[in-house]
């Protein structure tokens, strides 16, 4: 005989047990384009007409679409005597690819990508390593060039990762007044879908995207909405190359990717390049103090193992790895949600005389001490 616990312990293993099971449905909906199919028709269809569009079979269809309908990603009515299916608010809103919140981009690459590396988990816990070599067979001494092993993976990757900043960036940038900030430089800024953001919320800032020259081409050539004339680009090595002038240099989920060690490098490097009072405004998902939460933070810390050289960090991390970089008056905010964002800023003295150029929560001017 069991505890009287038992039922509910069990049940919740078994419900963590089975989650992959919910991913590979939200994931096959998305590739076959099952929420695009019930969008573009008129009203609600049976799992016959949504097989008919699909080209897939009718046992498998309705088998999904009634499963949707558990996890209220589709909607059910009834109709002449027949089931017929819907979005519902959710799905329209993040699951129906023309919808400028979809985030099907970064769900195809969870599903092509992210998965295959997480098969090998237990290797990835036992030797400490991404896990490129055994999913792909590529090796992965130099990340990015795993990361992008085809240009077909570097859309992939950089379509999935602008999903995210057309839902959280607004916010994140938000957490700091950053509009004292005029010449703000994002580095390993990608297709610039954060750039874009902080272009639109402040109006007065010039944006420059420096990434890997391969990475700034393709987001010339396949994200067209960086016509915007305060947002440039500039190709380089963030570890070698020289780094752009700015008031402001932004890190968006750049540092989880590698190691303490590489994170000081390119930290250090930073505050060589910022001038008296400039910052650096790092964005990532901030694990809790004690690095036991939230939970979806140590996923994708484990996501970092499995995928990275890096891990996600406790802003007591970040902290010391600024400090050590020699930066100051660190201050950390978790805006509502995964994200949250640190920004540092580095004190001079100029003539004899310390100036901190930027006020955090307004434009204080120059401040003589
Ligand atoms: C995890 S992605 C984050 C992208 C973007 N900041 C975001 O939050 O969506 C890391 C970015 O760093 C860029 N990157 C990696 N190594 C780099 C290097 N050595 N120099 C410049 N950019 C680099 C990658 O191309 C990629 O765009």
């Amino acid at each position: 005989m069991g505890s009287p616990g038992e039922p509910a312990a069990l049940s919740l293993l078994d419900e963590c047990a089975r989650g992959f099971m919910v991913s590979q449905v939200l994931f096959a909906a998305c590739e076959l384009g099952v929420f695009d199919v019930l969008a573009e028709a008129p009203q609600a269809l049976d799992a016959e007409a949504v097989a008919t569009r699909l080209g897939t079979s009718s046992r498998g269809t309705e088998l999904l679409l009634d499963t949707c309908v558990t996890l209220k990603v589709l909607r059910l009515e009834a109709g002449g005597g027949k089931a017929l299916y819907g979005n519902t608010e959710l799905s329209s809103t993040y699951l129906v690819r023309s919808s400028p919140r979809s985030q099907c981009n970064m769900l195809l690459y969870l599903a092509r990508t992210t998965y295959l590396c997480w098969a090998h988990l237990a290797q990835a816990v036992r030797d400490g390593k991404n896990q490129y070599p055994a999913a792909f067979g590529v090796p992965s001494d130099e990340l990015f060039t795993a990361i992008y092993r085809s240009e077909g993976e570097r859309l992939q990757f950089m379509r999935a990762l602008q999903d995210v900043w057309s839902v959280h960036g607004r916010r994140v940038l938000a957490a700091f007044d950053l509009s004292p900030f005029r010449r703000i430089c994002d580095l390993g800024g990608c297709s610039g879908a954060l750039a874009k953001e902080c272009a639109s919320l402040y109006a007065g800032c010039q944006v420059t995207i420096f990434d890997l020259p391969d990475v700034v081409q393709a987001a010339r050539k396949h994200f067209l909405f960086l016509e915007e004339e305060r947002i440039g680009f500039h190709e380089g090595d963030f570890f070698r190359d020289p780094l752009p002038d700015a008031d402001l240099y932004i890190l968006a989920r750049v540092l989880h990717d590698w190691s303490d060690e590489a994170c000081s490098r390119l930290l250090a490097r930073i505050h060589q390049a910022c001038g008296p009072g400039g910052g650096v405004l790092i964005v990532e998902a901030l694990l809790d103090a004690d690095g036991r939460g939230p939970l979806t933070a140590q996923l994708y810390s484990l996501n970092m193992l499995v995928q990275t050289e890096g891990r996600e960090r406790t802003p007591t991390q970040y902290r010391t790895l600024l400090a050590a970089a020699g930066f100051s008056d660190v201050r950390c905010q978790r805006a509502q949600g995964l994200y949250g964002a640190i920004l540092a800023r580095k004190s001079a003295f100029n003539n004899g005389e310390m100036v901190t150029l930027y006020g955090v929560e307004g434009f204080l001017g120059i401040v003589r001490y």
